[in-house]
Order: C-alpha cells, then sequence, then structure tokens
C-alpha cells in the first residue's frame, strides 16, 4: 500500500498521507513518496490546485517518526532533518497553489508541512503545535522560520517553547489556519476553494505565488522587482487576451 495516495480529477489533485495506524507520522518512506509526488505535480501541467489531507479522521500528521528519531545518531538526523525540509521546500516550491485540509492532528512536522502549503482550512477537530522540546529537540523541518513568519515571533515563541497544542479556534485567531469548519464539510470546503482557483489563470495563479514566496523573503524594494517581472510575463501568456477579451465582450462566465 502506498504511503502517500494521489488522485486526480477535474484539475484538481487530492494528496493523502497515508500510514493511519501511526497518525500519519512521516518516515523515511513517507517523506521520500511526498517529495517524489510533488515533484511530479510541478511538472504535470493539467494540475491546477492540490489539496493535501491524512488518511483517516484523527490525524492529518502526528510529525516525523519518534521511534526512528530515538535511535538514530546526531549525523543521522541532519540527514532525516535535511529529508524533512526537502519535503517542506518541495511543496512550498509547487507551482500550483496547494491547500492543506487538516483533519486532525498536525503536530511537529505535520505542522510543518501544513505550513509549507499555501492555504489551511482546519476541522474543528484539528489540533496543531510545535511539540518537539517535549522530546528534547527544536522544530527541524522548517518550524523555527516558518511558524515565526506566519503567526509572528511571539506567538511562535508561545507555541514553540512551551509545545503545547492549539485548538482550531486559537489556530485561526494566531492566523495559523485560514478557516475552520465542521469535521464533516472538511474536503468539500478545500474542494470548493480549489474549484474557485482552477477557474482562474493558472498563469496568473502560479505567477502570483512566485511574487508572494518570493517576495516575503526579499525586502520590498526586491520584492516589488519581482512583481514587476511576473506581471510583464503574464502579458506574453494567452490567457491575458482571451480573459480580458471576454470580459469586454460580455461573454465572461
Ligand atoms: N512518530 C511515531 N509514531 C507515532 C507518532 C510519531 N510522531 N505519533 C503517534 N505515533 C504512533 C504511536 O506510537 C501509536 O503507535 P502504536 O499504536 O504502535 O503504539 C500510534 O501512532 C497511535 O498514537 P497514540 O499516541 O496511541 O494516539 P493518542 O490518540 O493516544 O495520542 C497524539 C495522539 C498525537 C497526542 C500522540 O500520538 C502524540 O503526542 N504523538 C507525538 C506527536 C509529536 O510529538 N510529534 C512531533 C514529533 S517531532
Amino acid at each position: 500500500m502506498a504511503l502517500v495516495l494521489h488522485d486526480v480529477q477535474d484539475g484538481i489533485s487530492t494528496v493523502t498521507i497515508n500510514r493511519p495506524d501511526k497518525l500519519n507520522a512521516m518516515n523515511i518512506d513517507v517523506a521520500n513518496e511526498l517529495v517524489e509526488v510533488f515533484t511530479g505535480i510541478n511538472l504535470d501541467d493539467t494540475i491546477k490546485c492540490v489539496i493535501l489531507t491524512g488518511s483517516g479522521d484523527k490525524a492529518f500528521s502526528a510529525g516525523a517518526d519518534i521511534s526512528y528519531m530515538s535511535k538514530i545518531t546526531p549525523d543521522e538526523s541532519v540527514i532525516y532533518a535535511q529529508l524533512g525540509q526537502k519535503v517542506t521546500n518541495t511543496i512550498e516550491q509547487t507551482r500550483q497553489p496547494v491547500i492543506a485540509a487538516v483533519n486532525g492532528f498536525a503536530l511537529g512536522g505535520g505542522c510543518e508541512v501544513a505550513m509549507s502549503c499555501d492555504v489551511r482550512i482546519a476541522s474543528e477537530r484539528a489540533r496543531l503545535g510545535q511539540p518537539e522540546v517535549t522530546i528534547g529537540i527544536p522544530p527541524g523541518w522548517g518550524g523555527t522560520q516558518r511558524l515565526m513568519r506566519l503567526v509572528g515571533i511571539a506567538h511562535a515563541k508561545d507555541l514553540v517553547y512551551t509545545g503545547r497544542m492549539v485548538k482550531a479556534d486559537e489556530a485561526f485567531l494566531i492566523g495559523l489556519v485560514n478557516r475552520v469548519v465542521p469535521h464533516d464539510e472538511l474536503m468539500n470546503e478545500a474542494r470548493s476553494m480549489a474549484d474557485m482557483i482552477c477557474k482562474n489563470s493558472a498563469m496568473g495563479v502560479q505567477m502570483s505565488k512566485v511574487a508572494m514566496n518570493r517576495g516575503r523573503n526579499s525586502d520590498l524594494d526586491t520584492g516589488l522587482s519581482i512583481e514587476l517581472l511576473v506581471w510583464r510575463n503574464c502579458f506574453t501568456h494567452p490567457d491575458r487576451t482571451d480573459m480580458m477579451n471576454a470580459f469586454l465582450s460580455k461573454s465572461k462566465k
């Protein structure tokens, strides 16, 4: 059985971390499969949006594999964290927008993977956190960096130093998730957002993603220069002519 399931329908790819008996904890095999699946998605022009979720109704992912980490050497720990950072970087740099449908626990690496997605929709049952310090380590799959960029350094330090889990409503309050929905409506909500994205110009959406992701780590002038480049790029694409003409001729759907 694959540890990462991948299904494509109507331009929407659904990727499911599939190790439910271990709450979708990401061992080396899961991590490698995630990199492989997202690398493939990035090369597939038929895919316009991605939804990432976890198998079962208990966990998105309970993080890196503690049973493996309990036995490895410091050097092996670096290789494992580099793999984890490759997972989060590959997801973040996927051309298409990625929506995390957080269906339960998203802890440690699970929270870090959710944060590498563009948008997070949480079930009311979701519990998010960075509990690494409770097992003797700091976050290592991007959590010390992405969490503070997402929620600000004060909330990030609160979560990382205490290791506490936050419920979906608090995650929403601090900006860790975009919206919270009843558990049974989670996938419908994610699909309906994906449908809206798919109706737009893939070029326009993907260039916006590049500008926002690159700009976030740059100064304003550099970010604005990136914006000009992606803006011009879109004026070379047929979507611009087709979609603007459809608006002007009032045939826009
Ligand atoms: N790595 C490896 N295995 C994990 C895991 C992880 N991160 N998280 C859960 N599991 C395994 C458990 O060992 C257990 O396996 P078993 O049935 O073979 O004993 C199984 O998944 C179910 O977990 P369990 O702890 O029994 O479920 P629970 O409902 O009592 O508790 C959690 C759920 C999420 C609160 C708890 O599993 C937990 O705290 N997990 C670790 C979270 C964490 O610290 N992640 C950061 C890692 S850096």
